[in-house]
């Protein structure tokens, strides 16, 4: 199987580099590559690598994710996030190849409490989420065969995330004002490669997966429970913080350009019967990720 990685620097494309190794032969590019054309915002230069190196899986791992930035450059991301996503899914439907994709529970208005399926009714908040949804919509009008993974919440540990930044905070502050009112899952960059590549095999043999599918960890939390958590937990491995107090703050205290949905709470049912999957609760990946960073 020949596979064709796009962004695979991101939080993750990198652990797809990793998880996607032992399915064929992977061709990893980004934005940077020189010798085919990784740059999203270049629309005849992605056709040209997808035809140049005939995939049977592409996997696109780029996306355009600043949130509050994509207010201001709706343009920006639009093309990465939908027009780029629109000629990834053509050429995939052309030459019969499988296009496997991330979106986000930012398709969602975040009303509600109740976890939202694939078959809930979308409507997006912010530009960012518009952008994703605008791809997601290309891929299916596109005919390509495909797998689309709505997530959440996604830290790695390479790069910058929510649980380091709290960790740095921590460290010289005594108190630290977290929103509580938003609640989601915290979703591993390894966990999203790891089930992206039993994917791919499942697929290889039965094309009738071909669909959008929830993936995120089983559980759920608020930014402030997954901030306590990360602090509970260092503090127990013995690492010196200084703060004492974390205020619970509702989303309104906390103004930002792009609107957040308060429920991004995710029903995974579909993707754990179809591929017969375990979902980890969140903390698992949370507590190894810290575990990483502490070089514990
Ligand atoms: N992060 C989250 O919380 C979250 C939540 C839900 C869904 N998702 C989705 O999950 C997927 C993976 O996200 P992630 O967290 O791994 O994001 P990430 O760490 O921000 O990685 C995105 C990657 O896309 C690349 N990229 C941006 N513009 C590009 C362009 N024009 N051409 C080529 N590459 C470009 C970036 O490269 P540069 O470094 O060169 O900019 C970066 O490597 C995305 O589809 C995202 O929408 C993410």
């Amino acid at each position: 199987m020949k596979i064709l990685l796009f962004g695979k620097n991101g939080q993750v494309g990198w652990e797809l580099q990793r998880a996607l190794e032992p399915l064929g032969e992977v061709i990893a590019i980004d934005r940077r590559s020189a010798e085919y054309c990784g740059d999203l915002a270049d629309l005849d230069g992605l056709r040209a690598t997808v035809r140049a190196i005939k995939p049977d899986v592409i996997v696109n791992a780029a996306a355009y994710t600043a949130v509050d930035k994509a207010e201001s450059e709706q343009g920006a991301a639009q093309l990465i996030n939908a027009d780029a996503v629109q000629v990834l899914a053509e050429e995939a439907a052309a030459s019969g190849a499988w296009l496997v994709h991330y979106s986000t529970d930012y398709v969602f208005d975040g009303t509600g409490d109740a976890p939202w399926t694939e078959s809930s009714k979308v409507s997006p908040v912010n530009v960012y989420g518009a952008s994703k949804l605008a791809g997601e919509q290309a891929i299916t009008a596109s005919g390509c065969k495909h797998l689309i993974f709505r997530t959440s919440w996604v830290y790695g540990v390479r790069g910058n995330n929510f649980a380091k930044t709290m960790l740095r905070l921590a460290k010289d502050r005594d108190t630290l004002n977290v929103i509580a009112d938003q609640i989601g899952a915290p979703t591993g960059a390894e966990l999203l490669a790891d089930v992206v590549a039993h994917a791919i095999i499942k697929a290889q043999a039965d094309s009738s997966v071909s669909g959008i599918y929830h993936l995120a960890p089983a559980g759920e939390v608020s930014w402030h429970g997954y901030a306590q958590f990360v602090i509970d937990f260092v503090k127990a491995q013995g690492e010196n913080l200084t703060v004492n107090s974390l205020l619970p703050i509702p989303t309104t205290a906390y103004p930002t350009p792009a609107a957040r949905p308060l429920n991004s709470r995710m029903d995974t049912q579909k993707l754990r019967d179809t591929f017969s999957l375990h979902l980890p609760d969140w903390q698992r990946g949370v507590t190894r990720m810290l575990m990483e960073v502490l070089h514990k």
